[in-house]
């Protein structure tokens, strides 16, 4: 330790307090200095991303100490101030931002005791300066870094540096919304202590890597908004410790390997917006932890009769919808007591509805537009009015609702009233229901439906005649 001049009382109060127990009893007042080198490399590095008039040394002149930079820390190693973490961009107010023309210094690759690195909303035009991260030198945070971040640097182009795959201590790797390309470099699946590895939202291409399923103590993987394609490796069955798997929008294909089931303490899974096909995977009900499973927009097929439902008795969110799913809708899945959203829409399903749908206590929405489903909607009305829009039964042509016992206000927006079956002297006609307010569009919707012309504009009469002309067919027909 170097002896220290302070300029001011209380500084020197303060550093009595701090440095007389630390010290000993020593006599001097001493404080931890930094190395010059260090201290040079730090100046350099930042005016590097924020421009040529940033003049750390008459700024900050003792960084590490009285003079601390917004999104600088450090720490003491063998009395030596050294920078530790380095955040670069508009986080706080009195945050490093980024000049239009930022660019990596070597000297960054100086700093060898940075366990953390950040970089948000720094490179920001892809059109005027497009900058690629460094391909060399990595090497010197392997045996520091934890967690390197790139967030929301749409300027920010090229390749993942195979050098990554040197950062053996780190533990959270965030390339999240940037301009980056190319294949995921496989050596990634060699990073074991991640953690945490987000690559979403940029326009990485190619398959995902097979190694990556070998990062046995990773919690949250989101390769999410990229164009990977090909298949979803088998060996993702080893990712054991995995809560959160987003894989959305993407292209991938083919089957989900049945080794997912192998996720027993995943929470979230969304692969929606790809390619995948091959029926919905039985081994979907051994993901016994799923609070959200997002499969939509996929060309899966399959039959939700092949799962049990009851297994995933922790799930919030079930969204498969335009899955390409056929067959019934099976009624354990009332049996999802947590569930919020079910979007079953836009699929092939048919048969009709379990009334114990609506008695899922904490059902917001509930989606079943644009299926086959048929028979009668029964309902609550009080559902009906708790649910509104987000109720989706519509696009089901042969659905409908019973009228009898409805109310006029509440009903299922976009269902026909059901025609009724009244018995008139032994003989069966087909009564259309009353009038019903709240319902004009659905009801000349029955009357185009029945091949006379949508003639209803407003008019009561004219709203009767058709009625008449209606009950009239109906019972020549009948007779
Ligand atoms: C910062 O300012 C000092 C003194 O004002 C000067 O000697 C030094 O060259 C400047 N450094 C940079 C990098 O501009
Ligand atoms: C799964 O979660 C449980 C409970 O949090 C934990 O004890 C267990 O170690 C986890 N399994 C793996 C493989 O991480
Ligand atoms: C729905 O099923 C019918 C009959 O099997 C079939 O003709 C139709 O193409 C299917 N539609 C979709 C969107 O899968
Ligand atoms: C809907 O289901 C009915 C039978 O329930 C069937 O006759 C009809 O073809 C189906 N429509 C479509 C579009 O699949």
């Amino acid at each position: 330790m170097k002896s220290f001049t302070i300029k001011g009382c209380a500084i020197f109060v303060l550093f009595t307090l701090y440095l007389g127990v630390w010290c000993n009893g020593e006599a001097e007042i001493v404080a931890a200095p930094m190395e010059k080198t260090e201290q040079e490399a730090l100046y350099s590095a930042i005016q590097g991303f924020v421009g040529k008039w940033w003049n750390g040394s008459d700024l900050y002149p003792d960084p590490c100490g009285w003079t601390p930079i917004q999104g600088v820390t450090c720490d003491l190693f063998d009395g030596f101030w050294y920078v530790t973490d380095l955040n670069i961009g508009p986080i706080h107010d009195n945050s490093l931002a980024c000049a239009p023309y930022s660019e990596f210094r070597p000297q960054l690759f100086a700093l060898k005791h940075l366990k953390s690195l950040s970089f948000f909303n720094c490179f920001v035009s892809p059109h005027h300066h497009p900058i690629a991260i460094p391909t060399e030198n990595w090497e010197v945070f392997a045996g520091n870094l934890e967690s390197l971040e790139f967030r929301s640097n749409p300027g920010l182009i090229g390749e993942i540096p195979s050098t990554f795959g040197d950062l053996k201590k780190l533990q959270s790797l965030v390339l999240l919304e940037n301009g980056l390309t190319g294949e995921l470099p496989s050596n990634i699946g060699n990073l074991m202590e991640l953690r945490r590895l987000v690559l979403a939202g940029n326009r990485f291409t190619s398959q995902i890597p097979v190694s990556f399923g070998g990062l046995s103590k990773l919690l949250i993987l989101d390769l999410s908004s990229n164009s990977l394609s090909g298949l979803l490796p088998l060996t993702f069955g080893g990712l054991a410790s995995l809560l959160k798997l987003d894989l959305s929008s993407n292209q991938l294909e083919e089957k989900i390997p049945t080794e997912i089931g192998h996720l027993k303490n995943l929470t979230l899974m969304d692969l929606s917006n790809n390619k995948f096909s091959g029926w919905l995977t039985k081994s979907l009900q051994e993901m016994c932890s799923l609070e959200e499973l997002v499969l939509s927009n996929n060309l899966i097929g399959g039959d939700l009769m092949s799962i049990e439902w009851p297994n995933l008795n922790f799930l919030t969110i079930l969204d498969l919808s335009n899955i390409g799913l056929s067959g019934e809708i099976p009624e354990s899945i009332a049996e999802l007591k947590r569930l919020r959203f079910l979007g079953l829409n836009d699929n092939n399903l048919t048969g009709g509805l379990s009334p114990k749908l609506a008695d899922l206590p904490s059902v917001s929405a509930l989606y079943l537009n644009g299926n086959n489903l048929t028979g009668q909607l029964k309902f609550s009305e009080w559902f009906y009015r708790k649910m509104g829009r987000r109720f989706g039964a519509w696009d089901n042509p042969n659905l409908c609702y019973p009228t009898g016992l409805m109310s006029t206000s509440h009903v299922p927006y976009g269902v026909r009233p059901c025609q009724q079956e009244v018995t008139v002297n032994g003989i069966d006609l087909e009564k259309k229901s009353k009038l019903d307010n709240g319902n004009l569009n659905q009801n000349s919707d029955f009357i185009s439906s029945l091949g006379v012309s949508s003639c209803y504009i407003g008019g009561l009469w004219n709203f009767f005649l058709v009625e008449l002309l209606v009950l009239v067919l109906v019972l020549n027909l009948n007779l």
